[in-house]
């Protein structure tokens, strides 16, 4: 994708589409997406409210699955199910020659009671690692299944006009697969859907936010989600008697030594003007009561970082740290680090690129530059094979301030449906534009 920007291309595009939704700059849009996707719209809520009323967790999308699949072998898509589990990976080909983009859209819910009083609000009860627990779209990916079924749709009947391939990627445990099972976009990834023929250049993907109003959209350009790993670390010392502390090794106070020195790692050792970084421990358990010094203490943490070299770098410490004062407290560490989603980085080329087209479609004032996010996605996965870009919908109601709507993963999460039209817009538009300027 790199280098194929130009004048010339936005001004072949211009004169492929009919140069409607002209922008002054950038790629334009062709004047059918709006009143396509408007047409759309009561479908899309449709699918998404019976999505919701059924929410599956990762790697048990079936049902999403199968809705998914019938819809797209209607459009008269190749599909293929079963990929990564419940994934199902779908093939639209323009009329004309042209590029492939990816559109990714990620089908589990999560393991939340829904409290908002809908008449779709889910009932759904399931064992989750063992626990009965309650199953909510709590994150919203039911608007981007919904979403991206709309977007097929729309592209399908546009397919005379499209010059170059479409994959469409519904992706099986975004929040991660069960205990002991695999799963997600890395596993989509290792299962070739980025590899295998048609071998996409870019991919686009999206997520709805309580962060934001309804109708406004944001994108960050290069890191833009963390990365987040799980460390552990077991303290190792020598029980004793409560009362005769010099009669064996307290690893309770090398552990309360070793959290102190962690601190050190964000403040003293990484270079903080670059990128930010967090290094938490979350739990901390050793002892039964109170005569007794334990034998070992363990704890469990999270690292993110927006750099991949600062990530090695902070495990790398966390090790030292952790063996180092543990020796000197004459006890011994065991340091693992589980690894989590790497960084999402946003293709700086491609961002510039897509941002125009985020602004034709929503208006330029409805489109603004993000934070960074401490959360992380595993659209990262797909990002360090390929170019891509993955930007914010906002589905707050207007008159809710944002700080006062519950957030993702709440059980009172809500979405504004008004928000799914300009999501749908913006990954047509985002689509087209591509293939008829590259
Ligand atoms: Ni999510």
């Amino acid at each position: 994708m790199r280098g194929n920007l130009c004048a010339g291309a936005a001004l072949a595009a211009l004169l492929l589409t009919g140069g409607a939704g002209v922008a002054a700059e950038g790629p334009t849009i062709p004047a059918f997406v709006k009143g396509d996707a408007k047409a759309l719209e009561d479908r899309i809520i449709a699918w998404r409210r019976d999505i919701h009323q059924h929410p599956e967790l990762g790697n048990r999308e079936t049902r999403t699955a199968t809705l998914v699949a019938d819809h797209l072998k209607k459009l008269g898509l190749e599909v293929q199910t079963g990929v990564a589990h419940t994934g199902v990976v779908a093939v639209l080909r323009g009329a004309k020659p042209g590029p492939v983009v990816a559109l990714r859209a990620d089908m589990d819910a999560l393991p939340v009671t829904e409290k908002v009083d809908l008449p779709f609000a889910s009932k759904v009860r399931t064992t989750y690692n063992g626990q009965e627990v309650g199953v909510m779209h709590a994150c919203g990916h039911d608007t981007h299944v919904a979403i991206l079924m709309g977007v097929a749709e729309l592209l399908a009947k546009r397919k005379a006009e499209m010059a170059g391939t479409v994959k469409f990627i519904f992706q099986p445990a975004e929040e991660g697969a069960p205990d002991g099972e695999e799963g997600g976009a890395e596993l989509m990834v290792r299962q070739g859907v980025l590899s295998s023929d048609p071998k996409p250049q870019v991919i686009f993907g999206l997520h709805v936010g309580s962060d934001a109003h309804a109708g406004e959209v944001s994108y960050r350009p290069g890191p833009a989600m963390a990365s987040s790993d799980e460390f552990k670390i077991v303290v190792k010392g020598r029980q004793t008697h409560g009362a005769y502390p010099w009669a064996g090794t307290d690893p309770i106070v090398a552990a309360s030594a070793i959290v102190n020195g962690l601190q050190t790692i964000v403040s003293r050792n990484v270079e903080l003007i670059k990128e930010p970084a967090v290094v938490s421990v979350g739990a901390m358990n050793g002892g039964v009561r109170d005569n007794i010094i334990p034998d070992k203490v363990e704890m469990i943490g999270t690292i993110r970082t927006f750099d991949a070299g600062m990530r090695a770098q902070i495990h790398t410490r966390v090790k030292e740290i952790a063996t180092g004062i543990a020796a000197a407290h004459g006890a011994t560490a065991e340091v693992s680090v589980n690894l989590g989603y790497p960084v999402s980085v946003n293709d700086p080329t491609l961002s510039a690129w897509a941002v125009p087209v985020l602004e034709q479609v929503a208006g330029k004032d409805k489109v603004s530059l993000a934070p960074k996010a401490v959360a992380a996605e595993d659209f990262s996965y797909y990002q360090q094979q390929i170019p891509g870009f993955f930007f914010y919908i906002g589905v707050t109601d207007p008159a809710t301030p944002v700080d006062k709507a519950a957030s993702n993963h709440s059980p009172h999460f809500k979405v504004d449906e008004s928000g799914l039209l300009v999501g749908a817009e913006s990954m047509a538009a985002l689509t087209l534009a591509y293939l008829n300027s590259h």
